[in-house]
C-alpha cells in the first residue's frame, strides 16, 4: 500500500515518535475532519507498524476489543479481539472516539496505559504483557459537542495529549491541492470560504467547516461539477439543516466563488 498523504502541521510527528519510543499512550483531540485519523495512518506507515483501528460507539464493549469464545462445530474456541492482537503483536491500536465506548473498556485500558502495560482477559484468566512495540492511540472530541461523553481525569491523565485544529491558509491550501490535485487558485477560493464561515460564530453551527469539507468540495470541482454547486453540497449542506443558516451560507459561497 502506498504511503498515505499527510501534510505535517507542527510538531505532531516528533511527538508521536517519542511517545512510541517511550511507550506512552497518545490521545488526539480536536474537531471533526482535522486530520487525526489520517495522521495515525501516516505514522503507522512511516514507523512500519501494523495498525488496528476500532471506531468506538455506545455499544462497543470490552468483549469487542478483547475477544470472545465462539462455537465452532462441537467446540468453543477463543478468538482474540483487535486489542489483544495488537498487544500480542506489538502493533498500534487506534481507538477512535474512545469516550463513546462502554465503561468496561475503560477498565481494560487502565492497566494497559500505566506502568503495567498489561491486558487482563477475565474470560480466560490470562494476563498478557504488551510487546515492547505496542502503542495505544485514541481520539476524543472534547465536551464542546453536546451529547458527547467525557473522559474521567484518571483516564485522561494516562495519555500524552495532542490537539488538532484547522490549519493556517498556506498549509490548508497545500492539503487541498495535495489531496485532490485541484489548481491552487480554486484551492485558495475554497480556503477563503472556509475562513469566512469559521469567523461567522453567530451562525451557531455545532461544528464549523473542516478541512475534510474543503477537500470534498475540491474533489467535486475537480470531477467537473460546477464550483458553486460543489460548495453548496460539500460545504453548506453538511453544516446545517436550518433553512435560514443554509441560505446565509449559500449566499456567502456565491459571493466567493
Ligand atoms: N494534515 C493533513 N494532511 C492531509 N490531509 C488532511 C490533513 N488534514 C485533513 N486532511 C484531509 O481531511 C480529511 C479528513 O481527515 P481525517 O479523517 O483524518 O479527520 P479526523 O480528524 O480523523 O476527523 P473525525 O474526528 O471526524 O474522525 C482527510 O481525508 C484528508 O483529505
Ligand atoms: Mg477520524
Amino acid at each position: 500500500m502506498s504511503t498515505p498523504f499527510y501534510r505535517i502541521i507542527d510538531q505532531e510527528q516528533a511527538i508521536f515518535k517519542h511517545a512510541f519510543e517511550n511507550k506512552l499512550p497518545l490521545l488526539l483531540k480536536g474537531p471533526t475532519g482535522t486530520g487525526k485519523s489520517r495522521f495515525v495512518e501516516f505514522m503507522a506507515d512511516s514507523l512500519d507498524k501494523k495498525l488496528y483501528t476500532v471506531a468506538c460507539h455506545e455499544e462497543t464493549s470490552a468483549t469487542d476489543l478483547i475477544g470472545r469464545y465462539i462455537i465452532k462445530g462441537s467446540e468453543t474456541v477463543w478468538i482474540d479481539g483487535p486489542m489483544t492482537r495488537a498487544v500480542k503483536e506489538g502493533a498500534i491500536l487506534y481507538l477512535d472516539e474512545v469516550a463513546e465506548a462502554r465503561p468496561d473498556i475503560i477498565v481494560a485500558l487502565h492497566s494497559l496505559t500505566d506502568h503495567r502495560r498489561s491486558l487482563f482477559i477475565d474470560k480466560t484468566g490470562e494476563t498478557i504483557k504488551a510487546e515492547d512495540s505496542f502503542m495505544l492511540v485514541a481520539t476524543y472530541n472534547p465536551g464542546y459537542q453536546k451529547g458527547f461523553k467525557e473522559l474521567k481525569p484518571s483516564t485522561r491523565q494516562r495519555f500524552i495529549s495532542l490537539s488538532f485544529n484547522y490549519p493556517g491558509k498556506k498549509v490548508e491550501s497545500e492539503i487541498v491541492v495535495g489531496e485532490t490535485g485541484v489548481d491552487e487558485v480554486i484551492a485558495n477560493q475554497l480556503i477563503s470560504i472556509g475562513k469566512k464561515i469559521r469567523n461567522l460564530t453567530e451562525l451557531g453551527l455545532a461544528e464549523t467547516v473542516s478541512t475534510r469539507l474543503l477537500v470534498d468540495a475540491a474533489i467535486l470541482i475537480k470531477s467537473g461539477l460546477p464550483k458553486r454547486l460543489s460548495c453548496n453540497v460539500a460545504i453548506a449542506e453538511p453544516l446545517t439543516d436550518d433553512e435560514d443558516t443554509l441560505e446565509a451560507l449559500k449566499d456567502l459561497i456565491s459571493l466567493s466563488i
